[in-house]
């Protein structure tokens, strides 16, 4: 009889009560993987849109069903056990990563290709850790183009990307709008942003000009991601409707040819040298990874829909 764990798993995609905590058997790593004992995994938007299977492109894994019947990608615990070609971690290193692909996280063991995963900088506790890999990443490859002079707007701001990416833009010394709703831009503020729109009243493709756009939710035609643009500058889209990312990837990049913009979806590369630097900010404590709240293995439904419907400030992480 296979060792048993705690998981919450889900055979459809659908609401959060089609979530159960069963006790199905640790996964065995093969020869590139590790065993993690997972002790804190942060929730993504992109869990919520694995359990919903929406937008169209969170069933990338399984067009009908899920094939991951476990979520959860950005893992931080003690590797448990090591494949036999595994040469960068030991049994008891203490790692994180963003394990995308396999996911897994929401169970109390998960099993990552040696790959994705980190060591664990000693300054950060799991919690913390687990809240970089994915949205650190993303913040990271997407504040860039930020600079002394550069007007950069990110849109979806309050989020766990957004509390990432206004630290970063404003270190790198752009001037920085945040938009989210309104009650979120309070927090919005503290972490920097100079300026702040409510998307519940203002559209914000009719303020601006900006030279950079960072859109976490995009939903708009790329006539008004055009618009909100100056000469020469960049919209980046990372996550929204299947619909906004058909059009940015065909009408988006001919328009922005033609009128001496980009608009373009920022493809994330994931893997540690994407997400260290973000850690070492934070051990530095030149960045803050917010956490709004953490729950336990058995409120996972509760985590996600905190995440999912819009209510957390920052990052939501479950401790199994
Ligand atoms: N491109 C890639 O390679 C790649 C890789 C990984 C992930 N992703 C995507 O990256 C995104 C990351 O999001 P995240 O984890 O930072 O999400 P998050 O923590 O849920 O933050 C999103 C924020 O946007 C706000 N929001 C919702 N609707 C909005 C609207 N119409 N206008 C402005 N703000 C709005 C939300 O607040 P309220 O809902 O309360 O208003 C929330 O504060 C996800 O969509 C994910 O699928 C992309």
């Amino acid at each position: 009889m296979p060792r048993q764990m705690r998981a919450v798993v889900y055979e459809r995609y659908g609401p959060p009560s089609g979530l159960r905590l069963e006790r199905i058997p640790v996964p065995t790593p093969k020869p590139t993987q590790v065993l993690v004992e997972v002790a804190a995994t942060s929730v993504n938007l992109s869990d919520w849109e694995g359990l919903r299977g929406s937008p169209a492109y969170a069933r990338f894994g399984g067009l009908r069903r899920p094939v991951r019947r476990v979520l959860g990608s950005d893992i931080a615990g003690r590797v448990a056990a090591i494949g036999d070609a595994v040469t960068t971690f030991r049994v008891g290193d203490e790692v994180y990563g963003d394990n995308l692909l396999l996911m897994g996280g929401f169970a109390e063991f998960a099993v990552a290709p040696e790959s994705v995963l980190a060591l664990k900088p000693a300054g950060l506790s799991f919690a913390e850790a687990s809240t970089i890999p994915q949205a650190g990443a993303i913040a990271a490859q997407g504040t860039a183009g930020a600079a002394p002079g550069v007007r950069m707007l990110i849109n979806g701001a309050g989020g766990g990307t957004g509390t990432f990416a206004i630290q970063l833009a404003k270190r790198a010394g752009a001037h920085v709008t945040g938009v989210d709703n309104a009650g979120k831009l309070d927090y919005v503020r503290s972490l920097g942003a100079d300026d702040v729109i409510d998307y519940r009243t203002t559209d914000y493709t009719r303020t601006g000009p900006y030279d950079l756009v960072l859109d976490l939710v995009a939903y708009r035609s790329v006539f008004a991601y055009r618009r909100v643009l100056n000469p020469g500058g960049q919209y980046w889209m990372v996550g929204g409707s299947a619909r906004a990312l058909l059009r940015v990837l065909t009408a988006g990049t001919l328009l922005g040819r033609l009128s001496d913009r980009r608009i373009a979806l920022l493809v994330v590369r994931s893997g540690p040298a994407a997400f260290m630097p973000v850690a070492e900010g934070c051990v530095a404590g030149e960045i803050d990874s917010h956490i709004d709240r953490v729950f336990s293995l058995d409120e996972v439904p509760a985590a996600l829909s905190h995440v999912g419907e819009g209510r957390a400030l920052g990052k939501v992480v479950v401790e199994p």
